[in-house]
């Protein structure tokens, strides 16, 4: 049996994942290609650290060039992270005519364009499944299940760490920052966990979505990006009382005036399927023109899901590898000269409805005070929920869900609102999106 010689840079929790699945599913993997993968080289940064997952005769290195410079290896399998060592090795993996495996969404957001040309250039493929939700095979989905379509528009619950975080600050007593170590110990984290609670990480996998679906360049800096760490567990028990669920969503949308490319925390109705993926699930609704919507579902993050991702591309990888690079599935499953880009609109530009919580003075006439402030804006409230004052504070909670109304035009409401000397401390607003 024909033997492929892989090279893996970075051994923590997608590295551990992957040299797992090659050693105990070796024989099922063989039965599809016919051909065998071997392990020849692994990088890590410390070789003196025990790790969980034993490797065997597999020769270790603490210098990541020996990988990408190996002349056996035919597979540079990339899981180190991070955007500039990493990009860098990879351009000698390729220059070395090797292919590339990676599960790293921020090099593939940031620098893919540059890294797909130089791939193609060198008749060598990129494959980046595991970039993306994980487990879930959305990119393939996209890519290829659904290359029949114009794809309309696209959500996804798509960084594991936030979802999780957001499923568990429902439970009583819940710690933002507790829940947020436990994600870190589950292997969901990304190495800076603020690119996940600041929905960096989403916006990275919302880049590589919306570029796929729409045949569009990577556009990184255009992605409007908001994070979960100003939702509160009680903003998520006011809009549970209203019959919604908060979920932090990327968007890609068609819009008359171009693409919505956005990711920020979404209340979204309870009875959407999308709205009850909870804990570290992820989830895609994708709309295309003849097959209307579809979800995908599954792990978003994790050693295994994560790794099954990994090995599934280093299969395709093999599969394809002796094809002509005319004939492969282009790395955006769009032609790279028929990438086209539009202008992505801005999001005072967008219209939704809206999620409004502040605190107002409880006296007489102030709720009617704020309403006419709405209406002056053209903003009419369709849900409303009060909780009084308490001994401890002099200030009723008023939450709101407004109609659909521009961005610019809330923002205004909500400038005035915020400058009345009835409101005290910083009004919340979170977008509101029935998706569909
Ligand atoms: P970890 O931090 O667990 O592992 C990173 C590994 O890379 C470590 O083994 C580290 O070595 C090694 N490494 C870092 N820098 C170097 C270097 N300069 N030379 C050699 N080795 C290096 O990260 P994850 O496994 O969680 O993530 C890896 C990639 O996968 C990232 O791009 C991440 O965004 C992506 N990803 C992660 C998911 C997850 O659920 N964790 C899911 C989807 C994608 P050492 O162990 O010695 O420190
Ligand atoms: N930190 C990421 C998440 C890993 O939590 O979704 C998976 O990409």
């Amino acid at each position: 049996m024909k033997t492929v010689k892989v090279g893996l840079i970075g051994f923590g929790t997608v590295g551990g994942g992957t040299v797992d699945i090659l050693k105990n599913t070796l024989p099922e993997i063989q039965r599809r290609i016919g051909q065998t993968v071997e392990i020849t080289i692994i990088a890590m940064r410390d070789l003196q650290r025990t790790r969980p997952v034993d490797t065997g005769d597999i020769p270790l290195t603490d210098q990541a060039s020996d990988v990408v410079n190996h002349p056996d290896v035919e597979i540079v399998v990339e899981l180190m992270g991070g955007t500039s060592v990493a990009k860098s090795l990879l351009e000698t993996a390729i220059r070395n005519g090797k292919h590339v495996v990676t599960a790293n969404k921020a090099l593939i957001a940031e620098h893919g364009n540059e890294l797909f040309a130089l791939a193609e250039k060198h008749q060598v493929m990129i494959a980046y499944e595991a970039a993306v939700a994980g487990g879930i095979p959305i990119i393939k989905a996209l890519r290829e299940g659904l290359a029949g379509n114009r794809i309309e528009w696209l959500a996804g619950i798509i960084n594991g760490t936030g979802n999780y975080i957001l499923t568990e600050m429902k439970q009583p007593n819940a710690d933002f920052y507790q829940v947020l170590k436990t994600a870190q110990e589950l292997g969901y984290a990304e190495a800076n966990p603020t690119f996940d609670v600041e929905g960096i990480d989403a916006a990275h996998k919302l880049t590589i979505l919306a570029s796929i679906a729409f045949g569009i360049e990577l556009q990184f800096d255009k992605v409007y990006t908001e994070g979960i760490s100003r939702v509160t567990a009680d903003d998520i028990r006011y809009a549970e009382q209203m019959g919604y669920a908060v979920k932090h969503l990327g968007i890609a949308s068609r819009t008359a005036t171009g693409f919505s490319l956005r990711v920020h925390p979404t209340l979204i109705p309870d009875n959407v399927l999308i709205a009850n993926v909870n804990g570290v699930m992820n989830a895609v609704m994708a709309y295309g023109n003849h097959v209307g919507p579809t979800m995908y579902y599954g792990p978003g993050a994790g050693a295994g899901p994560t790794a099954s991702a990994v090995v599934a591309d280093i299969i395709d990888v093999i599969r394809w590898k002796h094809q002509p690079t005319e004939d492969r599935v282009p790395a955006l499953g769009f032609k790279a000269d028929q990438m086209k880009n539009q202008p992505v609109v801005d999001i005072d530009e967008i219209e939704t409805a809206y999620y409004i919580r502040c605190f107002a003075l409880d006296h007489a006439g102030v709720l009617a005070k704020i309403t006419t402030i709405l209406a002056d804006y053209e903003i009419s409230v369709e849900h409303m929920l009060q909780e009084p004052s308490t001994n401890n504070s002099k200030d009723a909670t008023l939450v709101m869900v407004t109609n659909t109304v521009k961005e610019n035009k809330l923002n205004q409401a909500l400038q005035t609102l915020q400058a009345l000397d009835e409101i005290d401390g910083e009004i919340m607003r979170i977008r509101v999106d029935a998706l569909g």
